[in-house]
């Protein structure tokens, strides 16, 4: 790469040629181990795979979930304009626009204060209780977005069935002062299911009648049955439905708590964001369709490169939770060896492991390896123009100055790397010199947000879902389904009757193979 780059004129062709904007956002991906000819080798894959037409099928509500015989229709979610959107002859977009209008009403209300806890005190602080979709999305688009001046509460996000991290949020906070949003699309995750019976039992005990419990439990669901039999009252109950996958649902009524946090409007230029971006998906010619782009250069390292994973670095501390978010996104949609009709796929890598966290944090953990390791993974650098910040003082504007030139510089030098030559610059021995080789040639793609607000947010977070679902498709799989995560669920039940009860103990042990039986009898302090 860096020869390409050495000479100014393939290097400013190059920069010129791979790279676009899409819905404020600007991508470069000069910075990959890829030629102009190999690109469009790579577009023409993508058509003769008929990727176009199965994206116009996905857009139009075609039932592309076969397993679960759905659509995978979270476009609707953020759909802004008039036209219908079909499902089974029935236009969604009412049903949709009903839920932002509930939405939006119970926001306004509980944002001036005229919906208040039980005692009439107002509330100062939600906890949303939820995991995976229903977690990441909310979690990540609310931190992404806390510097915003509208930042109403205090929010406490509780995932893990691990009491310790509901007690955590819990500490310090009152009852009459607390509202929870129970988010689960099937209500019966184990997690959600179990923290939110303990806060339940903590508002009771906390003083807030029975009766009352209604100012302080709302849910956000795919099955309002499983919620009212929770207990939650039937006004309280958010309803989507069951063609918002769950690792796409943070547009859906599971994103309740952004829309709180931060007042309808900015929800609904989040929402403006990700429908720009969807789009310019629907609509741009391959050869400049962001999502595809990116969903090819994964193909490219994935299948014809051999690269196992994919590193994503956000340089903006807001966006902490993106690489978390974009490994249930990439890793639960793609991270399957079974193919769209059941038929095991053979010869062909699939999802990469997702992994990252922010710079500049990153480069005293991790960046050792991308620069110097025997393998190499593909980088995502992410990086916001204006600062996220308002620190004052002469030296403020050193913190966005030193956050951008480290990733661009971060970027560089994995591009360029270093020879020994250069290493021994200066006249360090060769000896000493050979371990400042870096060999360089080490792809990545840099995007950049004019900053970190809603409508930019919202077209980063649609970029990668499209890349995700693209990269499924081309593969053959089904993206929106994910039975690899039941059969743990099933098999933890008995395990739990055995912790839960010494009488049941040795009669499930028994069961066992003979290392679960020897831990579950360890646990249980009974060896
Ligand atoms: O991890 C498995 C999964 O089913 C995810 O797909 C989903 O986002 C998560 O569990 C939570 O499910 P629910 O929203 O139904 O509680």
């Amino acid at each position: 790469m860096r020869d390409w780059f050495d000479h100014p004129e393939t290097g400013e062709a190059r920069a010129k040629a791979m790279s676009l904007d899409a819905a404020g956002l600007f991508l470069d991906y000069s910075k990959n181990l890829i030629d102009t000819p190999t690109m469009a080798q790579l577009f023409a894959l993508a058509r003769e795979a008929g990727l176009e037409a199965m994206r116009d099928a996905m857009l139009g509500g075609a039932k592309l979930n076969a397993s679960e015989g759905r659509p995978a229709l979270h476009v609707a979610l953020r759909k802004l304009d008039e036209a219908p959107l079909e499902v089974d002859g029935v236009d969604v977009m009412p049903a949709v626009r009903a839920s932002w209008k509930k939405m939006a009403a119970f926001a306004a209300a509980l944002r001036s204060g005229t919906w208040r806890g039980a005692t009439g005190a107002p509330i100062t602080d939600i906890v949303h209780i939820g995991i995976g979709g229903s977690d990441f999305g909310p979690r990540l688009v609310t931190d992404a977005l806390a510097h915003l001046p509208e930042a109403r509460f205090r929010l406490h996000f509780v995932a893990n069935v691990d009491g310790a991290e509901l007690e955590r949020a819990l500490s310090g906070l009152q009852p009459e002062s607390t509202l929870a949003v129970i988010s689960s699309k099937t209500f019966t995750t184990l997690e959600t299911m179990t923290n939110a019976a303990s806060l339940k039992h903590w508002l009771l005990a906390g003083g807030v009648p029975e009766a009352s419990l209604d100012r302080h439990l709302i849910a956000t669901t795919a099955l309002p049955e499983n919620a009212l039999k929770f207990g939650i009252t039937a006004d309280n109950v958010f309803e989507f439905r069951d063609w918002v996958g769950g690792r796409f649902s943070l547009w859906s009524p599971v994103g309740l708590t952004i829309m709180l946090q931060f007042g309808a409007a900015h929800f609904e230029e989040l929402l403006a964001g990700a429908y720009a971006m969807d789009e310019h998906f629907a609509r741009a010619p391959l050869e400049s369709n962001m999502p595809v782009i990116l969903a090819l250069l994964g193909l490219w390292y994935r299948n014809f490169l051999d690269a196992r994973s994919c590193c994503i670095v956000p340089y903006a501390q807001h966006l902490e939770w993106l690489p978390g978010w974009m490994q249930q996104l990439d890793m639960e949609s793609n991270g399957k060896a079974v193919n769209a009709r059941g038929k095991p796929v053979v010869g062909l890598a699939t999802a990469p492991v997702i992994w990252g966290q922010p710079g500049t944090n990153g480069q005293h953990a991790f960046f050792q390896w991308l620069h110097q390791s025997a393998e190499f993974a593909p980088v995502d650098f992410i990086a916001a123009i204006a600062p996220a910040h308002s620190l004052k003082g002469a030296q403020a504007p050193q913190h966005q100055a030193a956050l951008l030139a480290s990733c661009l510089a971060q970027s560089q030098a994995l591009m360029r790397g270093q020879t020994l030559a250069e290493a021994m610059r200066g006249g360090k021995p060769e000896e000493t010199a050979r371990h400042s080789v870096f060999h360089g040639n080490r792809p990545s793609n840099t995007l950049l947000l004019p900053r970190l607000d809603p409508y930019s947010l919202g077209a980063l977070l649609a970029l990668y879902e499209h890349k995700v679902v693209c990269q499924g498709l081309l593969w053959g799989l089904n993206p929106f389904d994910q039975w690899g995560v039941e059969l743990g669920k099933t098999l933890a039940a008995p395990l739990m009757r055995a912790l839960g009860s010494a009488a049941e103990l040795e009669g499930e042990a028994a069961k066992q193979d003979a290392s679960t039986a020897m831990l579950l009898r360890r646990i249980a302090g009974k060896h």
